[in-house]
């Protein structure tokens, strides 16, 4: 286990032994600073208060991992793994509460090997989303993967969460498709997916990361689209039905054909509607005829591209964009955002719907992302992976918000009270939540003898995986019941008698 007192020189002192030096850069490093921010989304977390790790290490090689483990494990000093950098609440690169660790930052592992004739790929966890689609859509433009929307998204973060995009409807999540992965765990073993064993396997598909060990690598089935896909973009403003077409929508988005999404955004007083279709455009003008003609979706709104061009649209709102745009790693730190999440399973009704445009009249306004559910996804059983949220979904809803500079105390009030304000239209018993959009807001860990309580991870826990958080929790016992790899979120390891 780890010793109780942390030994951060000599955990140094094992990495400059065990890993290249250069590869290990310490606060004192002038470089420091730079790797640190390097994939740092969120301004929120990069203030003269946050609490920052002694050191980012990163690997080049599997073993440096391994190493990095041993290290902490034997010195007492913890590690936050970072692939991305994405995590909302930065627990990949900051700690909510003063704790001294490292980091592991994966960038350097982020190869993508696409096998062909199998269909398959192996993606590092440090590829980002956009470096995963570019590579494997390139040269052959019917081959995809479902995955998120953001390219600067890595893969080990997204992927452990599950990962919801534009293709559930039709493939479920990037978890649905994952083969295989290679695994480092808090004994700093190198395991795949036989040496793992299934429960392992099943909880580092959508538990969330942070808690079971690091993942390398993921081998994935690689899905099919067709050459050309269409989507259009459609703003409906209250003046234009807004209301009745949002309300319907919530029963037709998840009703469509699996080929055809249609996700929503609300911002002010206006609706984006916003499809991908796997299929032409006299097609989708025949399908909204039949079954969304509130829409009134004409030809003239289709835009046929490859699925690769598509990703790049709808990433940059700019169809001149072009596709290599996507292995872009550069974010911009200038806006600071905070986000919470919901799933809906009954229609909400249009009366309740004008109240909710009122919101976005408020000092302080954000905006609403609504993700539909429904085709494959309603067919997943609900602890075929840990993401619950899969039968008798209708969508997901994200509430997101934005300022400029130190304060945001208006968009946060306006979050705050807009969320209790739809308490009573959402999923109930616990309310539901999406661990991708992490939210320490919903609940944080409780450590009592250096463990974090069962209980106290039930209350978050429960939101985002439902029942299948007890079954995560008994994992986290078998693999890590020390409890090395932990945060303000991670899974508590459900052992006996606490
Ligand atoms: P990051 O590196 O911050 O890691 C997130 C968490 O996972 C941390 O707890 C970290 O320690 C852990 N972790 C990271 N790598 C790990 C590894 N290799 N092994 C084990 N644990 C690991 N989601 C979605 O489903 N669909 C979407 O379309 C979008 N869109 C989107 C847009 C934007 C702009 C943002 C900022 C976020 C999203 N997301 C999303 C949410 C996204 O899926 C989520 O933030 C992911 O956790 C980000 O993964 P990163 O690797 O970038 O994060």
């Amino acid at each position: 286990s780890v010793p109780c007192l942390a030994s951060p020189d000599d955990f140094l002192q094992c990495l400059r032994e065990k890993i290249p030096s250069e590869l290990v850069y310490t606060q004192s490093s002038s470089s420091f600073a730079g790797v640190l921010v390097s994939s740092i989304r969120s301004a929120r977390f990069l203030t003269n208060t946050t609490v920052r790790p002694l050191c980012v290490v990163t690997p080049t090689d599997a073993s440096h991992v391994q190493a990095a483990v041993l290290c902490g494990r034997t010195q007492g000093v913890r590690l936050r793994v970072r692939s991305g950098g994405h995590d909302y609440e930065g627990l990949s690169y900051r700690s909510a509460r003063p704790e001294v660790f490292g980091v592991v930052d994966l960038t350097n592992l982020r190869a993508v090997s696409v096998n062909q004739s199998e269909t398959t790929a192996w993606v590092d966890s440090g590829a980002t989303i956009g470096e995963l689609y570019y590579t494997i859509a390139k040269d052959n433009s019917q081959l995809a993967f479902p995955a998120g929307l953001c390219p600067t998204i890595g893969v080990g973060g997204h992927f452990s969460g599950g990962a919801i995009g534009m293709m559930m409807r039709k493939y479920g999540l990037a978890v649905d498709n994952v083969l295989d992965a290679k695994f480092v765990t808090a004994n700093g073993d190198l395991l795949d997916r036989a040496g793992m064993g299934e429960d392992l396997f099943w909880a580092i598909r959508g538990g969330g990361g942070g808690s079971f060990g690091i993942v390398l690598s993921w081998k994935v089935q690689l899905v099919q689209v067709p050459p050309m896909v269409t989507m259009f973009n459609i703003v409906k403003t209250l003046d234009q039905g807004a209301v009745d077409i949002v309300t319907r929508w919530q029963d037709v988005g998840p009703s469509l054909p699996n080929d055809l999404t249609i996700r929503v955004i609300v911002q002010g007083q206006q609706a984006l509607f916003q499809a991908l279709y796997l299929g032409t455009c006299s097609s989708l003008v025949a399908t909204m005829g039949d079954q969304f003609p509130e829409l009134a979706m004409t030809s003239a709104d289709c835009q046929s591209m490859t699925w690769l061009q598509s990703i790049a649209f709808i990433s940059f709102w700019n169809r001149d964009t072009p596709v290599e745009a996507l292995l872009s790693r550069t974010t911009s730190l200038s806006t600071y955002s905070k986000s919470k999440s919901d799933y809906v399973q009954n229609a909400i009704s249009k009366g309740v719907w004008k109240d909710i445009f009122s919101w976005f009249t408020m000092n302080g306004a954000g905006l609403v992302i609504l993700e539909p559910h429904g085709g494959f996804m309603g067919s997943v059983p609900t602890d075929a992976t840990p993401y619950p949220h899969r039968s008798g979904v209708l969508y997901n809803v994200q509430y997101m918000v934005f300022w400029q500079g130190d304060g945001g105390t208006a968009a946060n009030t306006w979050l705050g009270n807009f969320y209790d304000f739809m308490g009573p239209y959402v999923s109930k018993n616990p309310r539901q939540a999406y661990v991708n959009y992490r939210d320490l807001g919903i609940g944080q860990n409780v450590v009592v003898d250096d463990v974090t309580t069962f209980d106290g991870g039930k209350v978050w826990g429960e939101q985002y995986f439902a029942s299948n958080f007890q079954r995560l929790a008994s994992v986290k016992a078998a693999v890590d019941p020390t409890d090395y790899f932990r945060n303000e979120q991670s899974i508590p390891p459900l052992v006996q008698g606490r």
